[in-house]
């Protein structure tokens, strides 16, 4: 059993009650939450629209903790200085939809924000070569983005440990996130495979026991790895 002190958790609201939405997030913190993640969709870089700039806004006040915000949007240039604004604290944008990746990712950084790219399923992990220099995170998906609740793709346990081969080899501080499907079950291989960041929706708002307890299995699974 190997340790991994450093596994964190980024809960994602796209899961929570979005009619208590303070009040999960608060829950999760207390749980030890390290991130807030928050899922945005255009209908059109992924077929179903979820929320925007002005939940960012509204969250911002209600906690300490970070921001994370995942553009699953076309063009998303055009939207990075109003997250910045309404205080996103990181900005995670898709190799698939940005026309010049570096030129997105070095528009985050002159807000002065912390600069993800995302691989879709399709796409090789070979593709974050050139860009691996410039980005705080990278970030697998484990399902094609656009819902939560899908299941964990197995298949993806290969790329996520030639990510971490990548990142390894880059000898630079990045962070390796997962998400989509991460669960008691899927934990222990992403973390074998090299995962930091553990992105959950479904696993931990809306297993039945609670958001603490939820929390606490993810932990408890992550330690297994
Ligand atoms: C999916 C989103 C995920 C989603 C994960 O497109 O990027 O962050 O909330 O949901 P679960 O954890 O339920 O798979
Ligand atoms: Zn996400």
């Amino acid at each position: 059993m190997a340790e991994h002190p450093t596994i964190k958790i980024a809960p994602s609201i796209l899961a929570a009650d979005f009619s208590h939405l303070a009040a999960q997030i608060e829950e999760a913190q207390a749980a030890g939450a390290d991130r807030i993640h928050v899922d945005v969709m255009d209908g059109h870089f992924v077929p179903n629209i979820s929320i925007g700039v002005p939940v960012v806004r509204s969250l911002r006040p209600i906690t300490d903790l970070p921001l994370e915000t995942h553009l699953m949007i076309s063009e998303p240039d055009r939207f990075l200085d109003d997250f910045a604004e309404a205080g996103s604290d990181s900005m995670l944008v898709h190799m698939e939809g940005a026309v010049d990746i570096d030129r997105t990712v070095h528009h985050i950084k002159s807000l002065g924000k912390g600069a993800g790219v995302v691989l879709n399923p399709a796409t090789p992990a070979a593709a974050i070569g050139e860009i691996i220099a410039d980005v705080d995170q990278v970030l697998v998906m484990t399902v094609n983005p656009g819902f939560g609740g899908q299941a964990f793709m197995d298949h993806m346990l290969a790329k996520i440990a030639q990510v971490r081969e990548l990142i390894d080899r880059s000898g630079r501080p990045v962070e390796l996130s997962v998400d989509g499907g991460i669960d008691c079950d899927s934990v222990p291989e992403a973390v074998a495979a090299g995962a930091g960041v553990l992105v959950a929706g479904s696993s931990v708002f809306r297993t039945g026991e609670g958001i603490a307890a939820a929390m606490a299995a993810l932990k408890a699974a992550a330690e297994s790895a």
